[in-house]
């Protein structure tokens, strides 16, 4: 080869390596290919091209569904105890909760360091602390309408609803004034305007949102139904919160189901219930659907299984159509920490777990049945666990895990049953008490600041609770005052049935406690009548 020829290669060499880098080049800009592909054919970028323009973009919406938050009580120390104080890991098995457009939850009390506490029986007031916490753990809408919202006054309220905008998270149930409050929340998502209305039925009426106050919205709003059909107009998807139903209920009641038809048929595209602090059924209505109660999400109520979980319901929008609903349940450890989101499943193995509800003693007790337990005495061996204990069943309790021994079991519910033939409804709300649960309970009522609490609530080791035989009854039909029906009732029945109300009206000398009308004790049929026929206390008979 001579160097004329040597040349003519080189130099159409040196012409091909420019015209192929410059095509390259071409193409990559042509394509917007990033600098790590340029090694990409023209034909995989046009393949990379195709695919941006055929696939369509799905425009689904996803919204989570948590029930009863209350950061304060019992959970509060827990976090203090166990967490350091650090509220987040409360949050730490739940980053799912992360994963949707939309997370709603029911705010169970006020978020505030103002106020006064006007003195329910229970009066809930969060650390500040916990918003930014909240927020962080992805919940965007909160509502807060409910029968905890007014617990440390108007102040506390006010600066509630300013705290969670601080803390950009929307409220529902909740405003400024009543125009504020029939205003659904808005929240856009791929679209689509998702609105809120939250209403409480359960109070407190005295913070209703009015005209020029701030408050919260009432279900018993005679204008319910025009409020709903008003805030339809303002949006694709209506979801309608309501705080209601009976608690510890399991299945809903009338009230809960007309309302929820009210709000269907006027307009609403799903119900989301929360107050029984137990899941509740779920509705189709209209192809609509009702979830009647969540239960709770994160609350310190530790003395029943059903308390101690709540649903996680989770729902796809694909626009503003409903194309598929989940129902899971997040379970609390004893810390009131949520563990995870369990399917049914894996609750039904865990259930299988905990088989016997009513613990048994671990060693030989002496009977204490008829120990004159009070104010004075309390027990000897504090880890007392009485023979026999049996679960109530549900004709009678409130829950499923309240526990009797045998013959107080037995008796109870035929006192039940007979009552209920007669027209009045009596459940049980609490049964049997360890000495750590009294304990528990004592010392909340502590840190609750309740006053007199040692007229109210027996020390550790000195509850008739913690005998086995001693029973609280609900509130339902109220039975706090003397002349209510079922008190009456109960006065002149419940020894046919060996039970006697422990501390009575007029007696609180002799007692050492406040009237306590729900509160009765076993002490089998004989001493019963006896016990009524002498006119005395449990106390003074079996102190003779
Ligand atoms: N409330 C009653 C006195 C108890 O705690 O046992
Ligand atoms: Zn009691």
């Amino acid at each position: 080869m001579n160097h004329q020829n040597i040349k003519i290669i080189l130099i159409s060499l040196f012409i091909s390596v420019i015209f192929f880098t410059v095509g390259i080049f071409s193409i990559n800009k042509l394509y917007n290919l990033k600098p790590g592909q340029q090694t990409a054919s023209a034909i995989d970028a046009f393949e990379y091209e195709k695919k941006e323009i055929v696939i369509p973009e799905k425009k689904i919406t996803t919204l989570f569904f948590v029930g009863d938050m209350m950061l304060t009580r019992g959970v509060k120390n827990s976090v203090d105890k166990n967490f350091s104080g650090d509220f987040s890991k409360l949050f730490e098995n739940l980053g799912i909760l992360k994963d949707s457009d939309i997370l709603f939850g029911n705010l169970e009390g006020d978020v505030s360091d103002v106020g006064n506490n006007v003195g329910s029986k229970y009066s809930f007031r969060m650390d500040p602390q916990v918003l930014p916490i909240l927020k962080d753990a992805g919940f965007d809408i909160v509502s807060f309408a409910n029968n905890h919202v007014g617990d440390w006054n108007t102040d506390a309220f006010e600066d509630t609803l300013s705290r969670l905008e601080e803390n950009e998270i929307l409220k529902t149930g909740a405003g400024i004034n009543k125009e504020d409050v029939e205003n659904p929340t808005i929240i856009e998502k791929n679209e689509i305007k998702f609105g809120f209305l939250g209403f409480s039925d359960v109070g407190p009426n005295w913070i209703e949102a009015k005209k020029n106050t701030p408050g919260i919205l009432l279900a018993s709003d005679p204008r319910f139904e025009e409020i709903i059909i008003n805030a339809k107009t303002k949006c694709d998807v209506l979801i309608v919160s309501i705080h209601f139903g009976d608690e510890y209920k399991l299945v809903h009641n009338s009230r809960q189901e007309n309302l929820a038809h009210s709000a269907i048929d006027n307009g609403a595209d799903m119900i989301i219930g929360h107050h029984p602090h137990v899941m509740e059924d779920i509705e189709e209505y209209k192809g609509k659907t009702i979830v009647y109660s969540l239960g709770n999400f994160i609350f310190d109520q530790y003395f029943s299984k059903d308390t101690m979980r709540g649903m996680f319901f989770s729902v796809k929008y694909d626009g503003k159509n409903l194309i598929e609903t989940e129902q899971k349940i997040i379970t609390l450890n004893k810390k009131f920490q949520p563990e995870g989101i369990f399917n049914k499943e894996e609750i039904e193995k865990k259930d299988e777990e905990i088989k016997d509800i009513c613990p048994e003693p671990d060693k030989e007790y002496l009977d204490m049945s008829l120990l004159n337990i009070g104010q004075e005495v309390g027990l000897e061996d504090i880890g007392y666990i009485p023979k026999n204990l049996r679960e109530l069943n549900l004709e009678s309790s409130a829950r499923n895990d309240i526990c009797l021994i045998k013959e107080a079991k037995d008796s109870f519910e035929s006192m039940t049953e007979d009552a209920k033939n007669e027209g009045y409804v009596i459940k049980a709300i609490s049964g049997f008490r360890s000495y750590e649960t009294q304990k528990n309970m004592f010392s909340d009522a502590l840190k609750n600041n309740e006053e007199n609490i040692l007229i109210s609530m027996a020390k550790p080791g000195y509850s008739e609770h913690q005998l086995g035989t001693a029973v609280d009854l609900a509130e339902y039909p109220k039975i706090n005052s003397a002349d209510a029906p079922l008190n009456i009732w109960l006065r002149g029945k419940a020894h046919l049935y060996g039970f006697i109300q422990s501390y009575p009206e007029g007696k609180e000398n002799i007692t050492g406690y406040k009237s306590e009308p729900w509160h009765y004790r076993y002490v089998g049929i004989e001493k019963a009548k006896e016990i009524i026929e002498k006119n005395q206390t449990i106390s003074e008979y079996l102190s003779l």
